[in-house]
């Protein structure tokens, strides 16, 4: 049955040829929000990301982004429907300049104008690709090529902006400027699905939250809603959100 959700999973089952990791995953992201998934290591949370950019086929279940089925669709068809993914580790090309990575961003743009249009748009919200526009991308910080990870991904001006744990590695003061710039990211019109395992800070910058343990859904609801749960800070000193776990213990 089509979907007039914005982007939804429905009962997906995914794993890597062992057991499933995500045993039947449900929930709808909105449009024009900040959706932010939090949950222990290894809980499926990079997996649930992978089923959205193609990089995972689930075996059971569907993915659907506006009506349109995305299961059995390849990564390069997922991104022409406006779905970009900065993924957990750093993909900037090393020897290549902030400038040249970020370029290939519209590499599905064949319009040379409106990929300056756009790479001036890029340079004023993302101060650090005109400042270090020809220094090699490997140069700079950890931090700093995050941030040209963020600035590469919008060159195809996405619809739906996927980050797999945006803060990893990030100081204090860089990962304001990181939650900062989601935020603007979001303001000028993406809707961002993240993954975050700082999950406080991710909670609070977000419209919704969902926490994932186990390959399942186990609490959904406003980012406000999850981060206020009692049951959230079991979970996040080691305990577990079942029925019955004693909240708060
Ligand atoms: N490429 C892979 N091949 C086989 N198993 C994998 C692969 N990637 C992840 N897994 C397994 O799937 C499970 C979930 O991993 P996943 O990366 O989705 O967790 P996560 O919630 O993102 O964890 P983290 O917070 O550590 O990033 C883990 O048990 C992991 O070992
Ligand atoms: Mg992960």
């Amino acid at each position: 049955m089509a979907d007039t959700a914005f982007l939804r999973f429905e009962g997906v089952v995914a794993g890597y040829g062992g057991g499933d990791v995500l045993k039947g995953v449900d929930f709808e992201v909105q449009h024009g929000g900040i959706t932010c998934i939090v949950g222990p290591n290894g809980s499926g949370k990079s997996t649930l990301l992978k089923t959205v950019s193609g990089l995972l086929r689930p075996r059971q279940g569907q993915v659907w982004f506006k009506g349109t089925p995305l299961v059995g669709l390849t990564p390069r068809q997922i991104l022409r429907l406006g779905i970009v993914q900065v993924p957990q580790n750093h993909s900037l090309f090393r020897e290549m300049t902030v400038e040249q990575n970020v370029e290939l961003g519209a590499f599905l743009v064949r319009d040379r104008s409106r990929i300056a249009t756009r790479l001036a748009t890029i340079r004023e919200l993302f101060p650090i690709v005109a400042e270090r526009a020809k220094d090699k991308a490997g140069s700079l910080s950890g931090g700093q090529q995050r941030l040209v990870e963020f600035a590469r991904c919008l060159m195809l001006e996405p619809e739906l902006v996927v980050l797999d744990e945006p803060s990893m590695g990030l100081d204090p003061k860089t990962l304001r400027s990181m939650f900062d710039t989601i935020k603007m990211m979001n303001s000028v019109g993406r809707t961002v699905l993240l993954v975050e395992q700082n999950a406080r800070q991710g909670l609070k910058m977000s419209h919704h939250g969902v926490v994932l343990e186990n390959g399942r859904v186990r609490l959904s609801g406003t980012g406000s809603e999850v981060l206020h749960n009692p049951e959230i800070a079991a979970l996040y000193l080691g305990g577990s959100i079942e029925a019955g776990a004693p909240a708060g213990a």
